[in-house]
């Protein structure tokens, strides 16, 4: 059974500065909800009811966002407005959220790695802070009936483009079913010709214990830090290890574009902003044709 869920939320967010400076890349709000809101709520939503999220320097936010507010709780019922203070409310009742800090940005292996204790010999879920995933059954859950059935470690997967190959971690094996590939080999951002399918992890695991003692044995890899990846092809040679093909779509709000083109798709699905939105951005797009955009800092994203 799986039932404890980990958030890695330390990262740095670098390619999302100044935001990013004082404030963490998983508090940016998509409209008026936080994006590990809806990571939160996806677990909870999947069953899980103990969620370990793994923050660092300058994260307090994210603690302070599921913690009570009895200040602003009052506030809202002396104006009468009990809904907000229900749903404010809740959000410190929705789980047993636990924190732990990441003393120094070591990596994704690393920031797992903190789980140790936590998790002790159970399986469990990750999923990343900063990546929101929408579907009718929510993906945790669909990782957790993979995982039910096979009982090993589940890496969630979508396919990617051809041209879109080099920027992921991409996965090769033998195939069971449409979904469904037992994993043997594992590329980190390869050219399109040495891919071996375009099966790209993407922001949810379900990792067995034995992830552990294959972190400890993982080198400093990319940027000097301890990749995931890495981890997972040493556990790869000792374990079974399934990829699954999610139904859902991913929205990653770590990079300045993705973010902003998640924020109108969720608008233009929200009743209230739905026609001013769309007549605003006809009216903007209309009179841009032609236009090229001017920065306001360097590109990182
Ligand atoms: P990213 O690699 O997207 O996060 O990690 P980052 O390092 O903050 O991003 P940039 O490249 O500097 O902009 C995906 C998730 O893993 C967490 C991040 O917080 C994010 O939610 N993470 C990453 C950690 O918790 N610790 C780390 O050392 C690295």
């Amino acid at each position: 059974m799986v039932k404890k869920a980990v958030i890695p939320a330390a990262g740095l967010g670098t390619r999302f500065l100044p935001a990013t400076k004082v404030q963490p890349k998983e508090m940016l709000p998509i409209i008026d909800t936080p994006t590990i809101q809806y990571v939160v709520e996806e677990a909870v939503d999947s069953g899980i009811e103990d969620i370990l999220i793994v923050t660092g320097k300058g994260k307090r936010a994210i603690e302070d966002h599921f913690d009570r507010n009895f200040e602003l709780e009052a506030h809202l019922q002396e104006k009468n407005q009990e809904a907000w203070q229900d749903a404010i409310r809740r959000l410190a009742d929705m789980a047993n959220i636990h924190f732990i800090r990441q003393k120094e940005m070591n990596g994704l292996g690393d920031a797992i790695d903190h789980a140790r204790h936590h998790t002790g010999d159970e399986p469990f879920v990750v999923l990343l802070g900063d990546t929101v995933i929408r579907s009718a059954i929510p993906v945790t859950r669909q990782l957790i009936d993979i995982y039910e059935q096979y009982g090993c470690s589940i890496l969630g997967v979508e396919t990617v483009p051809r041209e879109k190959i080099s920027r992921y971690g991409i996965l090769g094996g033998n195939r069971i079913s449409g979904h469904i590939m037992e994993v043997t080999d594992m590329i980190e951002k390869p050219s399109p010709e040495e891919a071996p399918s375009n099966f790209a992890i993407a922001a949810r695991y379900i990792l067995t214990p034995e992830i552990f003692r294959a972190i400890e044995e993982t080198p400093r890899g990319k940027n000097n830090e301890i990749q995931i990846t890495d981890a997972l092809k040493i556990l790869m040679h000792r374990e079974k290890i399934i990829a699954y093909k999610f139904e859902g779509k991913r929205y990653d709000i770590g990079n300045k574009l993705d973010y902003l083109k998640t924020t109108i798709e969720f608008a233009l699905e929200r009743e209230e902003f739905a026609a001013p939105l769309t007549a605003f951005l006809r009216e903007i797009t209309g009179k841009r044709k032609g236009k090229t955009g001017a920065g306001s800092g360097p590109v990182n994203g």
